[in-house]
């Protein structure tokens, strides 16, 4: 029988992305942020995913975490990581990010450290990382029929990308499903601003816990009516 990640790497066509050692191989450098946060070890616990969408991976701490927890409770899961492996604007223009972004060569080598850090964590059967922007991914799952269990949105903080990211991502997740969300805080407004936006949109109750935002996707489709077309079909 297959895996659950040899039927993801089948899906997307791109092979196996552990079969060669990778170009560089790094020392372990899992730095992120709240990558190891108690929300998405009960967000795992719950859903008990075949698959985990992550938009925004880094260096992989918080892929890592996720699929450590699933290989603690013996799932059958993969999680497929996107990034550009570029970094975000945050990290380019803040002096005190840019040198963790590991630049040479004129290029961040921020693929070549996730790989590494997978590979010293012996997680290669878990995680599958799909180098692209967040749109273009999600476009190409929708083609490609995926569905999620959880997706973590980790990616651009900026209020119109984290918007076009949670109307990207919501129809990938299926009903039940959980979409937890990083940095709703005052620190990000943009985050805060596109889940308000979002939330409202889709008649949803975010819940905040410490900086994750998490959202339920309701089993069955909410379908809001208004009230005087309800009056109009009622018998
Ligand atoms: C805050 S970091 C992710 C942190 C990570 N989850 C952890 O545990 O440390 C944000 C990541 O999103 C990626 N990113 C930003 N905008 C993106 C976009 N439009 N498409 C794909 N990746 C993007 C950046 O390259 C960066 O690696």
């Amino acid at each position: 029988m297959t895996s659950a990640t040899e039927r993801l790497r089948a899906a997307l066509g791109f092979g196996d992305p552990f079969a060669e050692p990778p170009l560089e191989s790094l020392p372990e450098d899992l730095q992120g942020w709240a990558g190891r946060d108690p929300v998405l070890r009960r967000a795992v616990e719950i859903v008990r995913p075949r698959l985990v969408v992550e938009v925004g991976t880094w260096k992989g701490q918080s892929a890592v975490f996720m699929a450590e927890i699933c290989r603690e409770l013996g799932l059958d899961a993969a999680i497929l990581c996107i990034d550009t492996w570029l970094g975000s604007l945050e990290h380019l223009v803040d002096d005190r990010f840019r040198p963790l972004l590991g630049v040479r060569r004129g290029r961040p080598t921020l693929y070549e450290q996730f790989l590494s850090n997978v590979r010293a964590r012996g997680l290669e059967g878990y995680l599958t990382p799909l180098p692209q922007t967040s749109g273009t991914a999600a476009r190409f799952l929708q083609c490609r029929g995926i569905v999620a269990d959880l997706v973590y949105l980790d990616a651009s903080h900026e209020e119109p990308d984290v918007l076009a990211d949670l109307e990207a991502y919501w129809p990938l997740l299926r009903p039940g499903g959980l979409l937890v969300g990083d940095d709703c805080t005052a620190n990000f407004p943009g985050v805060v601003r596109a889940l308000t936006i979002f939330a409202r949109r889709h008649a949803l109750e975010p819940r905040v816990e410490g900086v994750k935002f998490v959202l339920r996707k309701p089993d069955v489709p909410t379908v809001r009516v208004r009230a005087t077309e309800a009056t109009a079909t009622l018998p």
